[in-house]
């Protein structure tokens, strides 16, 4: 079954989500493109050719355009290569770029698509459950610079997204638990029976065969694009799409980008749990319910190892914090996120004491 979800604003596209739909890609690609540019990681060259089989039966001239696998493709040098290729294959407006791969490779794809001729069409088929819930869907693309990771990049929505499970199979388990760190954030920001899915069997999640994971990721891909639909720029609404990352980035930067990304927001989801509840807004059960359904997808939820002194410097240089004012994303209850401006530093160590106890 084929599901299509809207995301509105400026620039309105889909996203296709179902098992055993890469066939609908051609439906997503615009029908006047004389050529496409496949953005694929090295290591996915037989996933390419199931798109590029896919895409054969349009009549498309095809260039594929193989990059360094996971971060690594982030990099100018990467996105100069592309600019090459594009420029070598006289490659129009009227012509698009698909990128396939995780959110490494739809990043980098998004802004040589965005960048290139001021933008380009650009289709994402991501394959991992990150990519799918969060990267692909919402136009931010970056690339990473020696000052730090995405520090260059553009807000360019996507002509469309797809979302085939089935790419999933060769993911490793690992990968696929630290995506659902964002599948559960987006339990606890708006819709519960995300919570309750995991809860009634966890290993059902982790299936990437089954339908437990296809609705999860459905739900997950709801959220955003009602988030990003309404906020493009990160004007406002947006905003609590950082719950779980204050802490959750500080962990990458103290851990220099060793971690998953998802390993670190399930860590940051229970700090900025605890981190309401000690500012007498969420109740001990549901801070526990963070705990407990991140468990069970063998997710982390301390940090033991963690400096804290460490932790508070990496966060003061959060882009996200504005000015000279730390704000966090809290929760008042499951589904009514709340901004917390300027706690005092005492709560900010108590929570992370609370954290690790
Ligand atoms: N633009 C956004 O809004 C946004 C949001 C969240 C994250 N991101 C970015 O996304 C990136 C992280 O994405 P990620 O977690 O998908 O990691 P990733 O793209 O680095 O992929 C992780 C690893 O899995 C491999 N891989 C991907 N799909 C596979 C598959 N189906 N089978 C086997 N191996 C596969 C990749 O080659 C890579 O080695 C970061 O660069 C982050 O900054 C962007
Ligand atoms: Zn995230």
């Amino acid at each position: 079954m084929t599901t299509r979800i809207a995301v509105s604003g400026e620039s309105p596209y889909d996203v296709v989500v179902g098992a055993g739909v890469l066939e609908e890609l051609p439906s997503l690609v615009d029908a006047a493109a004389a050529q496409v540019l496949l953005v694929h990681s090295h290591s996915m060259s037989d996933l390419a050719t199931r798109v590029e089989t896919a895409l054969r039966d349009g009549d498309v001239e095809l260039v594929r355009a193989p990059v360094p696998d996971g971060e690594a493709a982030k990099t100018v040098e990467v996105a100069d290569d592309l600019w090459s290729l594009l420029g070598r294959h006289a490659f129009t407006r009227s012509d698009v770029v698909v990128s396939l791969g995780g959110g490494a490779v739809t990043d980098l794809a998004g802004f040589v698509a965005a960048t290139w001729l001021r933008g380009v069409p650009v289709v994402h088929v991501p394959t991992t459950v990150l990519g799918m819930v969060d990267a692909a869907v919402g136009g931010k693309t970056a690339v990473n610079t020696s000052e730090g990771k995405n520090l260059v990049g553009a807000f360019y929505p996507p002509a469309g997204v797809l979302c085939d499970l089935t790419t999933l199979s060769t993911l490793p388990r690992e990968d696929l638990a630290s995506g659902l760190a964002e599948v559960v954030k987006a339990g606890f920001l708006r819709d519960p029976a995300i919570l309750e899915l995991i809860e009634a069997d966890p290993a059902a999640a982790l299936d990437p065969a089954g339908p437990a994971l296809l609705e999860l990721v459905e739900r997950a891909v709801r959220f955003k694009a009602d988030v990003v639909g309404a906020d493009l720029r990160e004007r406002g609404g947006r905003e609590v799409l950082n719950y779980g990352h204050t802490l959750g980035h500080a962990i990458e930067k103290v851990e220099e980008f060793r971690w998953r990304h998802g390993d670190a927001v399930s860590v940051g989801l229970v700090y900025a749990a605890e981190l309401s509840r000690l500012a007498g807004r969420l109740d001990g059960d549901t801070v526990a319910r963070h705990r407990s359904v991140l468990q069970s997808l063998r997710l982390p939820t301390s940090y033991p190892q963690g400096s804290w002194p460490e932790l508070l410097k990496a966060m003061s240089i959060d882009k996200k914090v504005r000015g000279t004012t730390r704000r966090f994303v809290v929760l008042d209850g499951i589904g009514r996120p709340a901004i917390l401006e300027g706690p005092e530093l005492s709560d900010l160590e108590a929570a992370f004491t609370a954290l690790n106890s």
